[in-house]
């Protein structure tokens, strides 16, 4: 039994392997755009929940009001956080909220926290 357990998360193990060696990790100094960076992550990962009528925490991450809803606007959930605070991802609901949740990759998480930390600037 112990031994088959072995086999299978060796299994898994391998099977994780390519998803990491193709993630490339982001080039120390590559700009991070709102438009071209932020929104199709927005878009692809969170608007399936987050999107009208109904979405989830109140939060619509539409991409007519994406940036709107986020910049330095107050957290429902939890107070005196905002859901992006510029320059400080750790304090930023957007990072808290999905970071080692399978939302989110760790290419795209540390794209948001880049975005972030530089100011988290509208274009
Ligand atoms: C499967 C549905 C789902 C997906 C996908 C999803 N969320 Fe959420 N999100 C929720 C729910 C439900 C809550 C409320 C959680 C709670 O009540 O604690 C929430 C809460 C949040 C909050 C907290 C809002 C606040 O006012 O504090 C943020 C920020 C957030 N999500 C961002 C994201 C981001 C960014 C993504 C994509 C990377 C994402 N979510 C993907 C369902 C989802």
């Amino acid at each position: 039994m112990s031994r088959l357990l072995g086999s299978l998360s060796l299994l898994a193990l391998v099977g994780c392997v390519p998803a990491v060696v193709t993630q490339t990790p982001l080039p120390p100094e590559q700009p991070v755009s709102f438009a071209n960076d932020i929104q199709p992550i927005l878009a692809a990962r969170c608007l399936s929940c987050h999107l009208p009528p109904d979405p989830s925490a109140g939060l619509d991450l539409s991409p007519e009001v994406a940036y709107a809803n986020i910049f330095q606007v107050p957290s429902r959930l939890h107070p005196g956080v905002l859901i992006v605070n510029p320059g400080h991802p750790d304090a930023s609901r957007l990072v808290l909220e999905v970071a080692g949740t399978p939302f989110i990759n760790d290419l795209d998480l540390e794209v948001l926290r880049r975005w972030i930390a530089k100011g988290a600037r509208a274009d």
